[in-house]
């Protein structure tokens, strides 16, 4: 193993069921301190034109931040989104929410730490180096299978490097999963997130970091992934309820293991061409039949049932220069090729190999 030992955390409470996010308003006031406080909304864009206050507890002296989710996330925004709200109110929130799929969610649960701690975000990208506590911080995924809902990383493109804030500090608090909120997903993008959450477990299962306690969520997560996007016989929200579950023991599985291939490779797509995470990941694991025969026979059922293309050809025009830059990230991750092949990863893997997958793309 690269990492010391480590007891992981997990988030602190679960609010699960059909129309839970009505419940939004008690569990924010059960935050406020003598019944006053204030929260900070971070909410995908998508839901700007579609009257989503009116489904909120917002109040007077409340702040809503619309999340574009085109770009992943970066620390600029971060640094901006943190001083907006300490613009808002030199009394800082009692709770920042971050509501839509993984983008939305990483920057609430970003943001609320930096309101509580000093400098720039880029300065606490990597393990551990966040000093405070942040804002209590609920999160509500509207789109599932990234499993950012129960990671202690929140993943952000800076300056110099894409690289998680990643702490105890960074899980969010507490947990809204109402699937009622899924139901206006589009097919393609529910697909490729949904991917995302299969291809977790599958590089868990996979790989030689593996634990029982990995093994264990990921069995099950790729169960029911498998269930959503096969059995006819569910309707939308019954699929939509396991695909939420799917996502969160998805994302605990790459915790109690680590991703692998595809996920490595997904890094340099998504530096050199900007393309999003379940989006790239779903192109690159189009291409691994080689390092994950079953995965790959189960992924494209799925993909064929789902009557949604891969996008082909993405790197056609890339140069040789983007090619080496993307190859040397994907390199760069070397927890997940020690997870993929093992310590003696360097004999299985290497730019040119990279490169010649990226050529397929
Ligand atoms: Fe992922």
């Amino acid at each position: 193993m690269l990492y010391d030992f480590r007891s992981f955390i997990n988030p602190g409470y679960y609010a699960f069921g059909k129309g839970t996010l009505s419940r939004l308003g008690q569990l924010i006031d059960r935050r406020k301190e003598n019944g006053k406080g204030w929260t900070a909304y971070l909410i995908d864009i998508y839901f700007k034109d579609k009257n989503i206050e009116a489904k909120l507890p917002i109040i007077a002296g409340d702040l809503i931040i619309w999340i574009d989710p085109v770009l992943e996330p970066k620390t600029s925004l971060v640094d901006e989104y943190a001083a907006q709200i300490k613009a808002h109110n030199p009394q800082l929130p009692s709770v920042v929410v971050g509501m839509g799929g993984g983008t939305a969610m990483d920057y609430g649960k970003a943001v609320r730490l930096m309101v509580t701690n000093s400098g720039a975000s880029h300065e606490y990208q990597g393990l551990d180096k966040i000093k405070n506590p942040g804002i209590y911080c609920i999160c509500i995924p509207t789109i599932s299978g990234t499993g950012a809902e129960v990671s202690m990383t929140t993943v952000l493109s800076g300056p110099e490097k894409k690289l998680g804030i990643k702490c105890d500090y960074t899980m969010p608090d507490e947990i809204i999963f109402d699937p009622e909120l899924l139901d206006t997903v589009p097919d393609a993008q529910r697909f490729y997130t949904g991917m995302d959450c299969f291809i977790h477990n599958v590089e868990s299962l996979e790989g030689t970091w593996i634990t029982t306690m990995g093994k264990a969520f990921a069995e099950k997560s790729n169960e029911m992934c498998e269930d959503v996007f096969m059995n006819d016989s569910l309707s939308r929200i019954e699929a939509d309820e396991k695909l939420m579950v799917a996502s969160i023991l998805g994302g605990n599985s790459i915790t109690y293991a680590q991703v692998g291939v595809c996920h490595a490779l997904s890094y340099g797509l998504a530096h050199v061409l900007g393309i999003h995470h379940g989006v790239g990941n779903c192109i690159v694991f189009n291409q691994l039949e080689k390092y994950y025969p079953e995965g790959y026979k189960k992924f494209k059922e799925m993909q064929i049932k789902a009557g949604v293309e891969i996008p082909e050809g993405i790197c056609a025009n890339v140069t040789d220069e983007q090619l080496n830059v993307m190859a040397a990230k994907a390199l760069a991750n070397e927890h997940m090729w020690d997870n993929a092949f093992g310590k003696e990863w360097r004999n299985h893997i290497n730019a040119d190999i990279i490169k010649d997958l990226y050529r397929k793309m």
